[in-house]
């Protein structure tokens, strides 16, 4: 038995291809996706040797540090698994780096730190960042956690006001731009 051809549908044939190029684009993203796993950059560093830590005032004053800033202040960074990705291993990495090279309790007494100004950090609620406790809700300080905390830092660190320059607490992805007119260094 013949049939006749049905003509070519014009609308039917654009959604084919459609459809072909989508698969195609979500092919690439996933193997751009794959590839970059394989880039080591910024997992090599996360977890080092602690070398030397500051005399702490208390115990909790030393877990709330961990809880809280640990991941960025010391060497001994825990990070969950959706921080092991890339891209956002990169993100972090910088973040990272940024925040041991301004105070790194696994490295006290090793070169300068901004210690003293950590109790202001936290009282003024720029540390730890917002947008880490979004996706780090271990890291969130309750109001009196927040008190006892800011006590145990100037017990520990001293209380030295944040003056020179002022962090933005907006997002990190965009880390605003340092003031450096007027400080030391
Ligand atoms: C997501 C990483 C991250 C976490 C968590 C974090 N910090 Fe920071 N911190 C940074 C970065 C990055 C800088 C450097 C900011 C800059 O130079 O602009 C910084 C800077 C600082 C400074 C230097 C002074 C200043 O304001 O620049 C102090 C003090 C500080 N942090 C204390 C803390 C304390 C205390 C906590 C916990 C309550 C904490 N940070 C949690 C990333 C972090």
């Amino acid at each position: 038995m013949q049939e006749a051809k049905p003509p070519i549908d014009e609308e039917k044939h654009t959604s084919w291809v459609k459809k072909v190029m989508a698969i195609i684009a979500i092919g690439e993203a996933v193997v751009i996706f794959v590839g970059i796993q394989f880039i080591p950059w910024g997992r090599a560093d996360i977890n080092l040797p602690v070398k030397a830590e500051p005399k702490w005032d208390s115990p909790t004053t030393r877990e709330t540090f961990f809880r809280a800033c640990g991941n960025c202040h010391s060497n001994q960074t825990v990070l969950p698994w959706y921080d092991v990705i890339a891209p956002i291993t990169w993100i972090i990495k910088r973040d990272i780096d940024k925040g041991r090279e301004a105070l790194n309790v696994s490295e006290w007494g090793l070169g300068d730190n901004e210690a003293g100004e950590a109790a202001d950090t936290v009282r003024d609620g720029s540390m730890p960042p917002t947008l880490y406790t979004l996706f780090h809700p271990s890291a969130r300080l309750s109001a009196s956690d927040k008190e006892a905390f800011v006590q145990g830092l100037v017990a520990t660190f001293g209380a030295e006001h944040k003056s020179k320059k002022k962090v933005s607490d907006s997002i990190r992805f965009f880390p605003a731009q340092k003031d450096n007119s007027g400080t030391d260094r």
